[in-house]
């Protein structure tokens, strides 16, 4: 049976890549602080919970043993909160990143997959591919950048099989605590509240269903000499911010209460990307269209 360490796997994306770990035949072990993930993403399934920091090296690298796979999802998640505490950021996204590499590589781990996002391209996201130079503008993308690094250079050095995957805008059950535009919009209309909008709503993001995303990093993990390589996972399709309202407001039966605010400085204006190279080197294929994944979490919310 292979077997799988997951940090980060209480979170929103570490939670369905752990229920499609299981489904396919994997022994799971979830290393999670439970800073922003939570027990109840884990209930009834099959896994261990190992509740820890990944910056504790030894406690990390004891839950690496015996282990085939290594998936670092582990992190501060937000944009915003790099721009106000980049030094914590840094020691959790960008060193976290490098003593869970350290670990697993100590503990004979035979692959490595680490989440890291079109943040590392900054103004070069559009659309994002795997060949742009990298140019961050947040501490957030800087640390994805450094994590990056260290996965080549972990090739590099020590032949440890690395690969790095870039998420774009990941949406799904289990989001609730998540600030990004897809469950902020379903908390607020549930609540009856407006929906802030900054701009004129024309600015475009690439929305991939989590499952989608988990199925890419599932054979991020299996497919055979991957070591130093990024590639970016998404949907591939380039979607408006109004035309997400209007589906939101289809999907929901409700007609949700707009508010215009100016555009935020350091906002990218259009963002998808391209996923020619996890399709012929993964047989990527993303399965679920927008419209399908944003009823399911919908559903999902009202369940809640
Ligand atoms: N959600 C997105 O759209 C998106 C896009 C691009 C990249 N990513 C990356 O994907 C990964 C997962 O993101 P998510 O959206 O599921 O976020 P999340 O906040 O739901 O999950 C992160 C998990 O990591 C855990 N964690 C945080 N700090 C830790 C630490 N020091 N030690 C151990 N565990 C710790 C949290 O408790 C949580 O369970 C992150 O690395 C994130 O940067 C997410």
């Amino acid at each position: 049976m292979p077997s799988a360490v997951v940090t980060g796997g209480a979170g929103f994306i570490g939670s369905t890549l752990t229920r499609l770990l299981l489904e396919r035949g994997y022994s799971v072990r979830v290393y999670d602080d439970l800073s922003s993930g939570s027990r109840e993403h884990l209930e009834g399934l099959d896994v261990e919970l190992v509740v820890g920091d990944v910056r504790d090296i030894e406690s990390l690298q004891r839950a690496c043993d015996g282990i085939d796979a290594m998936f670092h999802l582990a992190a501060g998640a937000g944009v915003v909160d790099s721009i106000e505490n980049p030094i914590e950021n840094f020691d959790l996204n960008a060193r976290g990143t490098l003593l869970a590499l350290w670990a697993a590589k100590q503990a004979g781990v035979g692959r490595f997959v680490f989440s890291s996002s079109n943040a590392p391209l900054g103004d070069n996201a559009y659309p994002a591919s795997e060949d742009k130079p990298v140019a961050p503008l947040s501490p957030y993308g800087a640390g994805k950048a450094t994590g990056e690094a260290y996965c080549s250079a972990f090739f590099g050095a020590y032949g440890f099989e690395a690969v790095a995957v870039r998420f774009s805008n990941a949406y799904g059950p289990r989001s609730a605590r998540k600030s990004n535009v897809i469950p902020l919009f379903i908390r607020k209309i549930m609540a009856g509240e407006p929906l802030t909008i900054y701009g004129d709503g024309t600015q475009t993001r690439d929305f991939v269903f989590v499952t989608d995303l988990a199925n890419g990093l599932i054979r991020a993990a299996e497919k055979p000499e991957l070591g130093g390589e990024i590639f970016q996972l998404a949907s591939g399709v380039e979607t408006g911010l109004n035309d997400l309202v209007a589906m939101l407001a289809e999907v929901s039966g409700r007609s949700p209460q707009l508010q215009h605010e100016p555009p935020r400085a350091g906002e990218i204006q259009r963002n998808y990307s391209l996923v020619d190279k996890a399709r012929d080197r993964l047989g990527y294929a993303p399965q679920v269209p927008l419209a399908e994944g944003l009823a399911r979490t919908w559903q999902w919310f009202q369940e809640g």
